[in-house]
């Protein structure tokens, strides 16, 4: 193995056998041929979206050359559907894929969560790699085994909880995202600090985000893969611990939503910014974390340039989004909320009113 390249960390799920080597480093890439004995499987197809494929197409032509199977998909959320599951699997078949062949999924979320979908209903189920190239789908959608894609309206309506056998966040394929896109994943770096790890919180908060060296940048990356890694290693189908990851996720995703019909759609880390500080507010009223942290998690999301308010126009939206179905089926929302910093709960159930204040926050 070269130098560069070494295993960062691990995914095992002990009852299922599950054991995922993350790799994390700078210009790592082609050393997928040297994890993965790319030779052992009847057909090997590299999975990507248009943007992927402009910026990266070539140099992966490059690593797996002629005899791989390119399959490029239309770039963006609305392509997460069946219409381009189809597609895919018309590919493979066309191709011949068997049970032995192989996809490799290189993009960001949509691409790994559409190509995991794919590889893991194909034929009953193929093997799948992992090239996250967003840093959203680094920290976050690339690790964990969920699969999915978007189904009569509804976001990841249709998946499977699959793990791929390898995952490799290469922090070279992040310098062609575009700024905002960079920006973006920050959420979800920063969700990571806020429920499982003060030190990692610390370090951002130290960290200038806008020129962040590769080093630092792998570093904050490790640290939040570890988080990721080990919160799904001791619940893996989603039974209790791992809800922590929904933080900021309930009223961020109403947010997501509502913004899609807007001219300006938010991106899902935007989102979950705002989300974030809201139920933050919620831990405030709830008596369980500090004004001190609070005014942190403000600060935090002001420096990484992430917004942490909403429009007006919101309002009635974001109300009727979380509360509203849950109210008809007489249900109260189950919260995840922090308890201090680097520290969340699950299952916290709060009155109307405090819900209201704290969507209240964050209406510009
Ligand atoms: N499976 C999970 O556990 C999980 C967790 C979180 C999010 N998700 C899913 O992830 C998706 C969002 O992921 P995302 O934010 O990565 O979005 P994305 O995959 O749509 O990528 C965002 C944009 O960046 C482009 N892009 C990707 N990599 C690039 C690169 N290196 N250079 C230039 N452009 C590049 C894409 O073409 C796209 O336009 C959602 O569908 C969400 O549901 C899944
Ligand atoms: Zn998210």
């Amino acid at each position: 193995m070269s130098a560069k390249l070494r295993e960062h960390t691990r995914l095992t799920v002990p009852q299922s056998k599950v054991s995922v080597p993350i790799y994390v480093g700078n210009d790592i890439y082609a050393e997928v041929k040297n994890i993965i004995a790319l030779d052992t499987f009847t057909k090997v197809g590299v999975l990507m979206d248009k943007n992927v494929a402009y910026h990266w197409g070539e140099s992966l032509h490059k690593v797996f050359g002629k005899k791989a199977v390119y399959v490029i998909i239309p770039a963006g959320e609305e392509h997460k559907d069946m219409a381009t599951a189809e597609k895919i699997f018309s590919s493979l078949i066309e191709h011949g894929f068997d049970r032995k062949s192989l996809l490799i999924n290189v993009g960001g979320g949509m691409v790994c969560d559409i190509g995991g979908f794919v590889a893991s209903t194909y034929m009953r189920g193929i093997a799948f790699v992992n090239i996250p190239t967003t840093l959203l789908s680094q920290t976050d959608a690339a690790i964990g085994g969920k699969t999915g894609i978007d189904f009569g309206g509804l976001k990841n309506m249709v998946g499977t909880f699959t793990h791929p056998l390898a995952v490799i966040c290469d922090t070279l394929m992040l310098t062609t995202l575009p700024e905002r896109e960079f920006r973006s994943g920050f959420a979800e770096v920063i969700k990571h600090a806020l429920i499982a790890d003060k030190k990692l919180f610390q370090a951002l908060y130290q960290s200038s985000f806008g020129d962040m060296d590769e080093e630092k940048l792998a570093e904050i990356l490790s640290r939040s893969c570890d988080i990721k890694c080990t919160i799904v290693s001791k619940d893996a189908e989603e039974q209790g611990l791992r809800k922590v990851l929904n933080f900021g996720h309930t009223i961020g995703h109403a947010i997501e939503m509502l913004s899609q019909d807007t001219n300006n759609p938010l991106l899902h880390g935007e989102a979950i910014s705002i989300g974030m500080i809201a139920e933050a507010r919620l831990s405030l009223l709830a008596g369980l974390i500090t004004k001190e942290d609070f005014s942190n998690v403000e600060k935090i999301i002001a420096k990484a340039g992430l917004p942490s308010q909403i429009g007006k126009s919101y309002r009635k939206g974001i109300y009727e989004k979380i509360l509203g179905d849950k109210k008809n089926e007489g249900k109260k929302i189950k919260w995840v909320l922090l308890n201090g910093i680097g520290k969340a709960v699950i299952d916290e159930e709060h009155p109307d009113k405090l819900i209201n204040k704290a969507i209240d926050y964050i209406i510009a």
